[in-house]
C-alpha cells in the first residue's frame, strides 16, 4: 500500500515536472503585457506605413515568416545579415527577392526605444506578418508570443532546406511534414501565393524548354504561358530582374484567387499546379476555390501553427537589439 503511495507521489512529481518545462516552452498571447504593452501597436504602425508607401510589402513580409520558421524554426534567423566570415540565409540563392527587412528594422528600432532588449525580432516578424494579412483583407488572428531569437543564420541551410519552385507534391509534403505541419496545412499554406510576385527566373523553366523537353510545361494553361511569354521574354539581359504578379486577377488581395487559379491550370510554380496532382489535395484545392471563407479562416490557423516551428523560449537564443545582427 504505502509502496503504492510513493510510486504514485513519484509519477505525479514526474508530471508536474513535464508540465513546467511544458509551459516554460510554450508561446503565450499578450506575452508582452506587462513587458512592453505598445509593441504590437508599434509593428502595427509600421507595417502601416510601409503598406501605403508600397503595398507589395505586405507580400514580402508573409514570405520572411515562411523562411524563418522553415530553416532553425522561427527565430529570426532569416533576418540576419551576412558578414565578412558568414553568408547568411538571405543570400542564398534558393531565397530571391525577400523583402519587408525595413519594415522589421524600423519597428524594432521603435520599439527598443522605449522597452530596451525586451521584444525578439522574430515576435516582431509575427506580429508584422499577421497585420500584414489582415491589411490585404486577409482576416486576423492572434498571434502567441516569446519567442526568442537564434544566433545562426546560414545560406546553406537554406539552400538545402527551403521548397523549391520546382519541387511536386511528394517532395513539399515531406518537406512541410518535417516540420510538423500536414498535407493539408501545406495545401493551405500555399495559398499565401494569392498576394505577390515572383521573378520570371522563378519559373522560366515552365515557359520555353521544360526541362529540355523541347516544349513549355504541358499542365501549364495555354493562355497564361502565353501571358506569361510576354511578361517573361527569354534571353534578355534584364530578365533577371523582372518580376510578375502571382494571383494576377487580385495580387494585392489576400483572397481565395489562387485557388481558382490553381484549379484553371494557371499554377504560377510546379510546386503550385502539383496541387492538383492527387485527388485529395485538387479536392481540397477546390474547395477553397468555391468557398473563400473556409480558406481564409484555414489559412488564419495553419498561420498560427507555422509560427510554432522550432521556436526558441525561455532563456534559450537572445533578444537581438538589432534584427540584422547577433548580439
Ligand atoms: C510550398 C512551397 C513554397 C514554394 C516552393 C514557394 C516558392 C516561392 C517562390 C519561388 C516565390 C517567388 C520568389 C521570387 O522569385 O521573387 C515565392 C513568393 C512568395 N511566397 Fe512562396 N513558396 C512556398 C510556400 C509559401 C508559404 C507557405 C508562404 C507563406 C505562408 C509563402 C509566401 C510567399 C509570398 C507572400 C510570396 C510573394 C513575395 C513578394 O511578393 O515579395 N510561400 N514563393
Ligand atoms: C524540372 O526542373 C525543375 C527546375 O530545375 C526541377 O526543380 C524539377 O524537379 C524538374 N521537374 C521534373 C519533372 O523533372
Ligand atoms: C518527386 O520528386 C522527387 C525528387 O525530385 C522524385 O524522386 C520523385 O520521383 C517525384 N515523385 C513524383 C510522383 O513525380
Amino acid at each position: 500500500m504505502s509502496q503504492f503511495y510513493v510510486i504514485s507521489a513519484v509519477a505525479t512529481f514526474i508530471l508536474v515536472l513535464c508540465n513546467i518545462h511544458e509551459l516554460k516552452a510554450q508561446l503565450e498571447l499578450v506575452h508582452y503585457g506587462n513587458t512592453c504593452a505598445m509593441a504590437e501597436q508599434i509593428v502595427k504602425d509600421e507595417v502601416r506605413n510601409a503598406f501605403n508607401r508600397d503595398p507589395g510589402l505586405a507580400a514580402g513580409l508573409v514570405r520572411l515568416q515562411f523562411h524563418d520558421c522553415f530553416i532553425r524554426g522561427c527565430d529570426g534567423s532569416v533576418l540576419i545579415d551576412s558578414t565578412s566570415s558568414n553568408t547568411a540565409e538571405k543570400d542564398s540563392p534558393n531565397a530571391p527577392g525577400l523583402q519587408g527587412f525595413e519594415v522589421i528594422d524600423k519597428a524594432k528600432a521603435r520599439i527598443e526605444a522605449v522597452c530596451r532588449g525586451v521584444v525578439s525580432c522574430a515576435d516582431i516578424v509575427a506580429f508584422a506578418v499577421r497585420d500584414s494579412i489582415e491589411m490585404t483583407g486577409g482576416l486576423g488572428y492572434d498571434v502567441q508570443a516569446g519567442r526568442r531569437d537564434g544566433r545562426v543564420s546560414l545560406a546553406s541551410e537554406a539552400s538545402s532546406g527551403l521548397t523549391s519552385p520546382g519541387d511536386n507534391l511528394t517532395k513539399l509534403t515531406q518537406a512541410f511534414a518535417k516540420r510538423g505541419l500536414t498535407q493539408e496545412d501545406m495545401v493551405t499554406l500555399s495559398g499565401a501565393h494569392t498576394i505577390g510576385r515572383s521573378h520570371c527566373t522563378s519559373f522560366t523553366y515552365r515557359l520555353y524548354n521544360y526541362n529540355n523537353t523541347g516544349v513549355q510545361d504541358p499542365s501549364l494553361d495555354r493562355a497564361y504561358a502565353a501571358h506569361l511569354q510576354q511578361e517573361c521574354p527569354q534571353k534578355i539581359p534584364t530578365l533577371a530582374k523582372l518580376v510578375v504578379p502571382m494571383n494576377p486577377s487580385s495580387p494585392a488581395v489576400t483572397d481565395a484567387g489562387y485557388y481558382m487559379d490553381v484549379w484553371k491550370n494557371r499554377g504560377m510554380f510546379n510546386s503550385d499546379q502539383t496541387l492538383t496532382s492527387s485527388p485529395r489535395t485538387a479536392n481540397q484545392v477546390e474547395q477553397y476555390a468555391m468557398n473563400p471563407m473556409l480558406w481564409k479562416s484555414k489559412f488564419a490557423a495553419a498561420m498560427v501553427k507555422m509560427g510554432r516551428i522550432g521556436v526558441l523560449t525561455g532563456s534559450d537564443g537572445e533578444i537581438r537589439a538589432n534584427c540584422r545582427v547577433i548580439n
